[in-house]
């Protein structure tokens, strides 16, 4: 596996992996990495005859009170686990290089970044579209890898490119959970033992949702308000938000319809974390 820092070093890399007619498949993320990367690398290896992983904690999706500055690191383990995974080019950019002095261009989708977690957080899938974007312009890859972990970011990213005719296939891969449910988060690291209990409240209320919805209940407000029960008796939780929405066009529902996304986004002490489901 190559590291590399510089977007001419990706282009070159891809421009001689294409003379040999391989097709790309990229994976962004922003490090400290897990399972659930890992199953993201893991399909891209198996669907492309090049994978790029990017890692890049991209400051223009933090807003001014969020974690930038304590977001986790760990650039050797992460190259590790990436080479373990096959991945053949890691870029590892770091804020000037990705936006240069003048930079004054973004991409904003609308509608979809209105609710859920656009709502608590108004600048955060600007700075999303905009990097994911500029990957994409540099790797210029077939296929690029999401997780439904992120289910808002991951319709937010399917309209960008189907809207800007990116020519890239967004493909979403299944949440990846610890053996009692958590989903997993780099995230997960700020939780304390006693947090990282009371963190379970998430993937029990999505779970309780999803079994409302799959037997059959209709009234979205019912299949919400089952969660937000269930999230509201753990003490260390506070709720963002607890919303039933069409997962496509993440307008709130109110008669539940498929393709319904369950998405949850709670406080557990001073870390945000989120979790959800989908029926298809
Ligand atoms: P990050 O949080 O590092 O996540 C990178 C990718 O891994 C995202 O597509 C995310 O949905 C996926 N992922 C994270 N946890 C997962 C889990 N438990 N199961 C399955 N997939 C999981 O999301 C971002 O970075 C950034 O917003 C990024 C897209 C890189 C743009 O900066």
């Amino acid at each position: 596996m190559e590291i590399v820092t510089t977007k001419e070093a990706v282009r070159a890399a891809v421009r001689e992996w294409r003379r040999q007619g391989e097709s790309v498949g990229l994976v962004p993320t922003m490090g400290y990495l897990h399972a659930g990367h890992a199953s993201l690398m893991r399909r891209a290896r198996a669907e492309n005859g090049r994978v790029v992983a990017s890692v890049f904690v991209n400051p223009m999706q933090f807003g001014p009170a969020e974690d930038l500055d304590s977001y986790p690191r760990d650039p050797e383990r992460d190259a590790a686990l990436c080479a373990e995974m096959g991945v053949d080019l890691l870029f590892r950019p770091d804020p000037a290089e990705m936006y240069g002095r003048d930079f004054r261009s973004y991409v904003d989708v609308s509608g979809l970044t209105e609710g859920l977690c656009g709502r608590s957080r108004p600048v955060h899938f600007r700075g999303v579209c905009t990097v994911v974007c500029k990957l994409m312009g540099i790797v210029r890859p077939d296929r690029a890898y999401f997780g439904q972990k992120d289910a808002q970011q991951l319709a937010v990213v399917r309209r960008m490119a189907e809207d800007l005719d990116l020519g890239v296939q967004v493909v979403g891969c299944p949440i990846v959970r610890e053996p009692d449910g958590l989903a997993m988060s780099s995230r997960n690291t700020y939780l304390s033992a006693e947090e990282r209990q009371a963190a379970l409240v998430l993937s029990r209320a999505v779970r309780h949702g999803r079994e409302l919805a799959e037997s059959g209940e209709r009234d979205a407000a019912a299949v919400a308000g089952a969660m937000r029960a269930i999230i509201e008796r753990e003490p260390l939780a506070r709720v963002d938000y607890v919303e039933v929405v069409d997962a496509r066009t993440i307008r709130p529902q109110t008669e539940l319809k498929r393709p319904v996304l369950g998405a949850v986004a709670v406080f557990i002490g001073r870390t945000r974390l989120i979790d959800n489901f989908i029926l298809e």
